[in-house]
């Protein structure tokens, strides 16, 4: 894995860093040596975060836990919902170059089938008007195959292909698939950011189940994600539409 890294981070002109164990990985780019396009991984966290105040919990040596270093200047901050959905394809690009048919569960999973593959943390740092520092913290199951059983839904790749891979060539084509997704913004492409991000969207256009902070659950229609951010809910049967912020709706 060392050389294979070292190898591509060559190639392309960046720093990998890679490391037996580290507190958390998106701690760990923070320090300003990190530049644009410059990763740092770790085949254990012992203090992997997650979204929501969670721990983000990985077999040491079988995933991919990862930090990528971001400059997005030209990036206004109201428009950094942006770079989540770039990120968000970019890893769904990697899977579905496996042949597995990724979603993205928004706002930052992404899933096979109904089960999650992936976990997204994805820290800003707003300088003036613009994003001027990005952390892609990105937590890939690979080879993975027993996980803890409070867990609701967990899966790998080893586990939807059958058989174990080669995690340097999957971070090679993430790594890729990331940065093709990063140009793409940069080149203001948005409308094919938000209409490839839409098209991949979890449940989109079906109707399931939801609930609310209050405990009310409901049936609603994903109808997709506005420009802000906000998940846009067609509720069951009225069809009144509904915009929701992170933590204000949950599936179920
Ligand atoms: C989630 O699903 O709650 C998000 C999980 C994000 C986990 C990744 S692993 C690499 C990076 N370092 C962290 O501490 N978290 C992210």
């Amino acid at each position: 894995m060392e050389h294979t890294l070292a190898q591509i981070a060559s190639r392309r002109g960046v720093r990998f860093v890679h490391r037996a164990g580290a507190a958390s990985t998106n701690d760990l780019v923070r320090d300003p040596s990190f530049g644009h396009g410059d990763v740092a991984m770790a085949e254990e966290q012992t203090a992997g975060r997650g979204q929501q105040g969670n721990s983000w919990h990985s077999e040491p040596g079988a995933n991919l836990t990862l930090s990528l270093v971001l400059t997005p200047d030209f990036l206004p901050a109201g428009e950094q919902f942006y770079l989540l959905q770039a990120v968000s394809l970019g890893v769904a690009d990697t899977l579905r170059e496996l042949g597995l048919d990724a979603r993205i569960k928004w706002p930052n999973d992404i899933y096979i089938g109904d089960k999650k593959v992936a976990g997204l943390l994805i820290e800003n740092d707003i300088c003036g008007m613009n994003v001027c520092r990005t952390i892609a913290g990105i937590g890939l199951n690979v080879n993975q195959t027993r996980f803890p059983d409070d867990l609701p839904n967990p899966t790998s790749i080893a586990i939807e292909k059958g058989a174990g891979q080669d995690r340097g060539a999957i971070f090679e084509a993430l790594y890729d698939h990331l940065m093709r997704r990063y140009e793409s913004l940069r080149r203001g492409e948005t409308e094919r950011l938000a209409r490839d991000y839409h098209e991949r969207l979890y449940r989109l256009g079906s109707v399931h189940q939801y609930s609310l902070p209050d405990g009310t659950t409901f049936d609603g229609m994903i109808l997709g994600v506005a420009l802000t951010g906000e998940l846009q809910v067609a509720h069951q049967p009225s069809g009144v539409v509904h915009s929701y912020l992170f933590k204000e709706i949950a599936f179920l």
